[in-house]
């Protein structure tokens, strides 16, 4: 039998995306993202101006996802939103715009943690995609994210490791800095170390224990590593810059590798999961690729689209939160801080 049609909206403002989508079930009609342009001459998220800007979005951004689902408002079913975490002020408008239209339409309102609807993106119904079998691994990583999480069902999620200082995202885009590339460089890094040499230069991987992550040395040392070089020859980073990307990444690589080999070690769990921004890099997919066949890992990673920030992901959450009737009350708050599974 199959499941009668409901359609879900759903929205996403935890940082500097502000996005809309409209599912049927467990299939995405539409999913809207409106990127802030406005951070890039900053060097990084301005959280205030990120406030404004979703202000400005979000309403156009929910118009085009009905639009383009060729879904009225009338038809939905409920609202799922991102409660958190994220930056405050964009959570706010996020909240409060869902909370309003649910109230206004009188239909369910359901709050989403972002973390886990990362990990959740999986289950999206989508041709491109097949979904992990319980339990499984899952790592997000991200610009604002790190973490491996214990997935033994779709809410009940156990964090493993997680970074105690950047997340490996802000890695990527602040080596890419030092380097004088545009944020965000993560993509940069990516393309140039297509081209470079990954053992041309060794950078120190941090001693962390168990399966938690510290990306913060590594900047650090990149960073005494250019000015030691830049002091002999100016030029050094132009002219090595494809060696240069390549062995941060490598290095970059070599940390995440260690830490989900050391997962699945412990857990006997070799189902393997990845999502977030960094999860488009080209060295983490053919490192999972490598272990499919040299560890005998199973891995799965999600279409690009969902994988960055975006609100399908929420989507697919509040399909499944609606199957269970669990829904949220009118006096729900924005939540910054809000750990898996709490
Ligand atoms: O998930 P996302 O869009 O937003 C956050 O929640 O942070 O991730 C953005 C991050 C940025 O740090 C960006 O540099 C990184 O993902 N990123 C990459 C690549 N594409 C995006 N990092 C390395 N290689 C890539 N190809
Ligand atoms: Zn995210």
């Amino acid at each position: 039998m199959t499941d009668p049609k409901k359609y879900i909206l759903a929205i996403e403002s935890s940082c500097d995306d502000t996005s809309a989508a409209v599912l049927c079930n467990a299939k995405v009609l539409s999913n809207v993202v409106a990127t802030q342009e406005i951070h890039k001459q900053y060097g990084g998220v301005v959280p205030e101006l990120a406030s404004r800007a979703h202000q400005q979005n979000i309403v156009p951004v929910v118009h085009q996802a009905l639009a383009k689902a060729n879904i009225d408002k009338k038809e939905l079913s409920a609202i799922a939103f991102t409660r958190g975490p994220g930056l405050m002020g964009s959570l706010l408008v996020g909240t409060s715009f869902a909370k309003s239209l649910a109230l206004g339409l009188d239909i369910p309102l359901i709050e989403v943690n972002h973390m886990e609807a990362h990990i959740l993106a999986h289950f999206i119904e989508e041709e491109s995609m097949s979904q992990p079998q319980f339990p499984f691994l899952a790592m997000t990583i991200s610009g604002g994210h790190t973490q491996i999480v214990k997935v033994s069902d779709p809410f009940t999620m156990e964090v493993l490791g997680e970074t105690l200082d950047d997340a490996v995202g802000e890695a990527f885009d602040k080596s890419a800095k030092l380097m004088g590339l545009p944020y965000p460089g993560g993509p940069l890094v990516d393309k140039y170390a297509k081209l470079g040499n990954p053992f041309a230069y060794d950078f120190p991987k941090p001693k962390v224990e168990e399966l938690n992550f510290s990306f913060s040395g590594l900047k650090t040392s990149i960073l005494y590593f250019l000015q030691k070089q830049t002091k002999v020859n100016p030029d050094f980073i132009a002219q090595n810059i494809n060696d240069i990307c390549a062995s941060v990444q490598h290095t970059i690589l070599e940390i995440l590798m260690e830490k989900l080999e050391l997962a699945v070690e412990q857990t006997g769990i070799t189902q393997v999961a990845i999502g977030g921004g960094v999860a488009a890099n080209s060295g983490i997919r053919s490192r999972l690729k490598e272990a499919e066949e040299t560890k005998g890992w199973k891995t799965y990673i999600p279409k690009f689209e969902f994988c960055t920030d975006n609100a399908a992901m929420i989507g697919i959450v509040g399909y499944l939160k609606y199957k269970r009737g669990d829904f949220t009350q009118q006096n729900v708050a924005a939540k910054a801080r809000y750990a898996i599974g709490s």
